[in-house]
């Protein structure tokens, strides 16, 4: 039967990954040279599904603007702006007047996956389910959903970051639902589908089924996640139907300038109008358009905001700059340090760690 429709959460404020989130939301953010939700919209017509209802709170003009009606995308989008972020529930219960079908599938906004959704749908169809939820493993769950299965599949618990994790399967971020369950979630106020919505259904014993893939998956909402998942997809280990460009070790936008000497690997994205100086090595990081890379300067699993400047000689590891920042000449900055907007960082054989 499959779905007819898709939701897709993008209200959230994206505090982990400021101050990029400050210019735009975490799902518009440009990962591979596109907005990170270009590659969700492709995965999802992919799987056959074009109507997609877009559950938007914070920063709600910015989807609009890009997506438009969808056609462009080869899907048919519409938007439910949130006055106040209802959470994940309450995203969902919010937008069930605009479904047309009787399965529905969910997404959270910023999670990048191999899964095959029409494997996942037939999962939910073959089973018969309430809802079922696409599962991963990961090697320390204690900061995920866990959900245990029975030999059938069937869901027995819903543990939210448990310490004592009794499963390395984790929520991924993926749901499908029977559209006739939705009208049960509380209208018009804040609800957490992990946290209330299934373990009520639990409670109440609807047949709630896990989907277990273990393919490619990646929650972009942390910097160091979002880093290198753009890289994965410019590497080809993340599948994306929209990738602006051959697979390999880096992605030049068109009107971008590399300079011949300079060395760029590890999946590196260079954006519109972005410059790599001479002798620059830049690997495994995201310049989003108009960022610079000085001469000899190099930068490692880093995100350079819009109009970034990184000059001569300069080290970045791991780091975050925000929009139009400038960090000076021979400046090192690692371990995670993230520059606001606008900040000029002096000249200098300065090193930095924390937050700037
Ligand atoms: P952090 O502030 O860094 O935790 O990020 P976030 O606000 O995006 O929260 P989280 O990563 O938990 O959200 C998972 C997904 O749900 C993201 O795609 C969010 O955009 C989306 N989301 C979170 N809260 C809401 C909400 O209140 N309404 C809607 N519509 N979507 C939400």
């Amino acid at each position: 039967m499959g779905a007819t429709d898709a939701i897709i959460l993008v209200g959230g404020m994206g505090t982990r990954l400021r101050p990029l989130t400050l210019s735009a939301p975490k799902p518009m953010l440009p990962t591979a040279g596109v907005p990170f939700l270009t590659h969700l919209v492709a995965r999802i017509r992919e799987a056959g599904v074009t109507h997609i209802v877009l559950g938007t709170s914070y920063r709600a003009e910015v989807f609009q603007s890009y997506f438009g009606d969808g056609s462009a995308f080869g899907v048919e989008m519409e938007y439910v702006i949130e006055a106040e972020p209802l959470g994940t529930g309450g995203g969902i219960r919010n937008v069930v007047d605009r479904l047309r079908g009787d399965t529905v599938l969910a997404f959270n906004g910023d999670v990048l996956s191999g899964v095959d959704l029409r494997e996942l749908l037939a999962t939910h169809d073959d089973t018969d389910a309430d809802v079922t939820l696409y599962l991963t493993k990961v090697e320390d769950p204690r900061a995920f959903g866990c959900v245990p299965t029975d030999a059938e599949g069937r869901v027995t618990a819903f543990l939210e970051k448990d310490p004592d994790p009794v499963t390395d399967q984790i929520n991924a971020g993926t749901y499908v639902f029977r559209r006739a369950l939705l009208d049960a979630i509380p209208a018009g106020r804040p609800v957490s589908v992990e946290r209330e919505t299934f373990p009520g259904l639990l409670a109440a014993g609807a047949r709630v089924m896990g989907h277990v893939d273990e393919t490619y998956w990646r929650d972009l909402g942390r910097p160091a996640d979002f880093v290198a998942g753009s890289a994965d997809l410019v590497q080809g280990l993340a599948p994306s139907p929209a990738l602006p460009g051959p697979i390999g070790r880096a992605l030049v936008l068109p009107g971008a300038r590399v300079d011949p000497t300079a060395v760029l690997s590890g999946g590196t994205t260079v954006g519109v109008g972005a410059v790599v100086w001479a002798g620059a090595v830049v690997d495994g990081s995201v310049l989003f358009d108009g960022a610079t890379v000085g001469p000899g300067a190099v930068v490692r699993r880093s995100v350079l905001g819009f109009g970034a400047v990184v000059g001569a000689g300069a080290v970045l590891e791991d780091a975050v700059v925000g929009d139009r920042s400038r960090i000076g000449d021979r400046v090192e900055l690692l371990g995670g340090a993230r520059v606001w907007p606008d900040v000029t960082v002096p000249d200098g054989g300065i090193r930095f760690s924390s937050d700037l």
